[in-house]
């Protein structure tokens, strides 16, 4: 299954797509919850922005090609999936399924 089928009607609206280029992270505040949008070679994904080994945010960090780097102590995540890269990560992160509407970026935080 792909990550934009969802049976669930909890699509939001966090951005558009041409304020987020190929390489860029934007960080958003969604309701309570803080939210990566990232754009991997025209692909857009959206994780928690929030590092899970303390307390940094991703979007003050790096998009090298796949790669997610926090800006704190360097730790890696796979753009993708989520997964963590090793040492000091030892949790993944969280993604958020991710559709596209013209210029608009929905995500649904379900
Ligand atoms: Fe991200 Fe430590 S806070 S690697």
């Amino acid at each position: 299954m792909s990550m934009t089928e969802t049976t669930a009607e909890c699509w939001i609206s966090v951005a558009r797509k041409s304020e987020v280029e190929p390489g860029a992270i934007l960080g958003l505040k969604v309701g309570d919850r803080d939210i990566a949008v990232y754009n991997v070679d025209g692909i857009i994904y959206a994780s928690n922005n929030v590092c899970t080994h303390a307390h940094a945010y991703l979007s003050d960090g790096w998009l090298e090609g796949d790669v997610l780097e926090c800006p704190l102590h360097g730790g890696r995540f796979e753009a993708k999936t989520g997964r963590g890269m090793g040492a000091p990560i030892i949790c993944d992160l969280k993604l958020y399924a991710v559709r596209v509407e013209g210029d608009d970026i929905q995500i649904n935080l379900s």
